[in-house]
C-alpha cells in the first residue's frame, strides 16, 4: 500500500518523520510531494497511491479521476472544503479530516492577531489591552473552544454564538451565549471567526453584520477567507476608519485591503494558524493512524462524505 502526503505547505520535518514512522511500521510505503507548483505534478504524484494526507490541497473530480487505486484521503485538519465530497463518494473514497488536532495552534494565532490589533500593529503608538474588552467567538467548535480557555487568562468578557451548539454547552465554560450573530457582532469589541465555510456562510460576514460592531472594533478571521464579503467589508471599512480587520487567509482584494487601509488590516501571507510542529505533528499522525485503521481495520470514524 502506497501512502502519499501531498501537501502544498509542508509539515514541519518532524511531523513527516512522525507519519513515516506509523506508515511503514503498518508495513506500507510512504511518498513525499511538497510545494508542488502545478495541479499536473499532483495528478502525477497520486496515481498509483491508496492513501493521500492532505492539507488545504485541493482534491477535486480531476484528482479523483488520476487516482484509480485511491480508497481513503484524510485532511490534516479541521475544514474539508477543499475536497469534493460528492466526487469522492462517487469514486467510492472515503474522506475524513482530523478534528480538533490543530485548534489550539489557530486560537493561539488569533490572539496573536488580537494583540496586534489593539497595539496598532506593534507601530510604536498607544493602543489598548485585551482585558476587560468583551471578546465574541463567532462559533464554539474545538478552535472557539481554545479560544474561551485563553481568554479567561487575558482577562476578557466571553460571548459566543453557534447555531448548533446547545446554549448549556458554551455557558458551563464560563461564556456567555447570545441567540444571534446580530447580538454578537453588537456586543462585542473584538470578534474572532471560527465557521466553516458552507453555501450558508459563505459572504455571510457581510457590512450589516460588522457594521454592529462598537467603535473600535477589531475583526479577527482565522477560518476562511469565503465566508466575509470582501466588497461589503471594504465598503465598510472605508466608512467606518476605527474598524480593523486582520486575517489568516489573504483576501482576494488583499491589494485593495492593504491599500486603504494602512494600520487597520493585516493578512499573513500564507495560512499559517496550523503551522507549528504541535499541530502538524498532532494532525498528521492522526491522519496516518486513521490511515492504517481504515486500510487495516475498515475503521471509518471521522469520515465525512457519504458511502
Ligand atoms: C484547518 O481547517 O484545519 C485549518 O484551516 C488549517 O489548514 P492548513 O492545514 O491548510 O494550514
Amino acid at each position: 500500500m502506497k501512502v502519499l502526503i501531498a501537501t502544498d505547505k509542508p509539515f514541519a520535518k518532524v511531523a513527516v518523520d512522525g507519519i513515516r514512522k506509523e506508515i511503514e511500521a503498518a508495513g506500507y510505503e510512504l511518498a513525499l510531494l511538497e510545494k508542488y507548483t502545478e495541479k499536473a505534478q499532483l495528478l502525477d504524484a497520486v496515481k498509483d497511491a491508496n492513501a493521500i494526507i492532505i492539507r488545504s490541497d485541493i482534491i477535486d473530480a480531476a484528482v479523483l479521476d488520476a487516482a484509480k487505486e485511491l480508497k481513503i484521503v484524510v485532511r490534516a485538519g479541521a475544514g474539508y472544503d477543499n475536497v469534493d465530497l460528492e466526487a469522492a463518494t462517487a469514486h467510492g473514497v472515503c474522506v475524513m479530516n482530523t478534528p480538533g488536532q490543530n485548534s489550539n495552534a489557530v486560537a493561539e494565532l488569533a490572539f496573536g492577531m488580537m494583540v496586534m490589533a489593539v497595539r496598532n500593529m506593534y507601530n510604536g503608538t498607544s493602543g489598548t489591552e485585551l482585558k476587560g474588552k468583551k471578546l465574541g467567538i463567532h462559533a464554539y467548535g474545538n478552535v472557539g473552544r481554545n479560544v474561551a480557555r485563553i481568554a479567561k487568562g487575558f482577562g476578557m468578557e466571553i460571548f459566543a454564538f453557534d447555531a448548533f451548539c446547545p446554549k448549556e454547552v458554551i455557558e458551563k465554560d464560563g461564556v456567555k451565549a447570545v441567540d444571534s450573530a446580530d447580538e454578537l457582532y453588537s456586543a462585542c469589541d473584538v470578534v474572532s471567526l471560527h465557521i466553516p465555510t458552507t453555501a450558508e456562510t459563505k459572504n455571510s460576514i457581510n457590512y450589516a453584520l460588522v457594521n454592529k460592531m462598537p467603535k473600535g472594533g477589531v475583526l479577527v478571521n482565522t477560518a476562511r477567507k469565503e465566508v466575509i464579503n470582501e466588497a461589503e467589508l471594504i465598503q465598510l471599512m472605508e466608512e467606518r476608519g476605527d474598524l480593523k480587520y486582520m486575517t489568516d487567509i489573504m483576501p482576494a482584494a488583499h491589494e485593495t485591503f492593504a491599500a486603504k487601509f494602512v494600520g487597520r488590516y493585516f493578512s499573513t501571507p500564507k495560512k499559517m494558524g496550523a503551522q507549528t510542529a504541535e499541530a502538524n505533528i498532532n494532525a498528521g499522525i492522526a491522519a496516518a493512524q486513521q490511515i492504517v485503521g481504515f486500510l487495516k481495520d475498515g475503521c471509518e470514524k471521522f469520515r465525512v462524505n457519504k458511502k
